[in-house]
């Protein structure tokens, strides 16, 4: 049986930011913590609409990209984020370097740390694994997706483009569908948005939803034509293979019958239901083709908006930080 709802001590031990060093999830920081990244991020988005989009801000600094895992949206984010506020970015991942050759992770980020970086972004398939990273540097550690964890950069993308769509966080009805067992991005959505007093639902075939879920206050439906005209949000989540070791539901066609987004569900859907998905999706199954002509398909904005909360993330963590103590 997996367990879902692991406890990871946060050591706020710098005080980098509202007294955190680090960025390992949004389970145990509040809602000032995200508003004030929210409103930073509003400000950098402002700065990426210009022709110009480079600022001298984290001149000086540098960034690691530690990625052990595939990444297109996650990675290429967080690396325009940093060069558009001018920091230095290198990249370690496990190819073509000393990783390959079976030196530790703790080995490389002491290497790394020697050569003198400000802040790792992190991506691994372990849960916990950034939690680890952080306790052995003094440099900031941002979690770019940990196993089935977090995903808390995702999250406040997520919740960046609802604040923007919704004035605010508290009128959301929001329906997460899919596997919901194995996704840290419903994990930091439910954990972050809950905080905020969104009403959550959650659905996926019943052995990818947690019961535990229920404890954070989201419900969980079994029909999704039950709830579909009472939300005014739907974030469709992958169903991720690569997670999926055992037989969690009978096929992808019936997966698509229950809770995939199809057309017939889309013809039914009110025009204002905004439809959000973290990518990549995968077309005809947990979303049909239709979704993409509909004008609250917001996917491509949650994208535009994901290089402003990482830039707001590193600018707060990086110098704000400083300023405040
Ligand atoms: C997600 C991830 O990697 O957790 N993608 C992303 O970061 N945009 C979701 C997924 O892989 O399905």
């Amino acid at each position: 049986m997996t367990i879902y709802l692991r406890e990871f001590k946060i050591f706020p031990s710098m005080g980098n930011f509202r007294g955190f060093k680090d960025l390992l999830g949004l389970r145990f920081v509040d809602k000032d913590f995200i508003s004030e990244i929210l409103n930073q991020a509003e400000v950098f988005l402002e700065v990426i609409n210009r022709p110009n989009r480079k600022l001298p801000t984290l001149r000086g600094k540098t960034v690691v990209h530690m990625f052990f895992e595939p990444s297109t949206r996650t990675l290429s984010s967080f690396d325009l984020a940093a060069k558009r506020l001018s920091a230095d970015t290198i990249s370690v991942g496990t190819r073509g370097t000393s990783i390959a050759k079976g030196e530790s992770l703790l080995d490389t980020l002491k290497n790394i740390d020697a050569m003198k970086v400000d802040l790792y972004i992190v991506r691994h398939s372990a849960s916990g694994l950034p939690h680890l990273l952080a306790r052995n540097t003094d440099a900031t550690v941002i979690n770019a997706g940990d196993g089935t964890n977090e995903h808390p950069t995702q999250a406040l993308l997520d919740m960046m483009t609802l604040s923007q769509l919704f004035g605010s966080l508290d009128n959301i009805n929001i329906l997460i569908v899919g596997d919901i067992l194995h996704s840290r991005v419903a994990r930091s959505n439910i954990f972050g948005l809950s905080k905020f007093g969104a009403k959550i639902f959650l659905a996926g075939p019943p052995t990818l939803v947690p019961e535990e879920y229920r404890l954070l206050g989201a419900e969980i439906v079994r029909n999704i034509d039950d709830v579909l005209s009472e939300v005014n949000v739907i974030m469709a989540l992958r169903i991720q293979k690569e997670r999926l070791e055992e037989p969690y539901f009978p096929s992808i066609r019936e997966y698509r019958k229950f809770f995939g987004i199809t057309k017939e569900r889309l013809e039914k859907l009110s025009p204002e239901t905004v439809l959000m998905h973290p990518g990549p999706v995968n077309w005809g199954i947990e979303l049909d083709y239709e979704a993409r002509d509909r004008v609250r398909n917001v996917i491509l904005r949650q994208v535009t908006n994901g290089v402003a909360v990482r830039m707001a993330i590193l600018y707060l963590f990086l110098v704000g930080a400083q300023q405040n103590g």
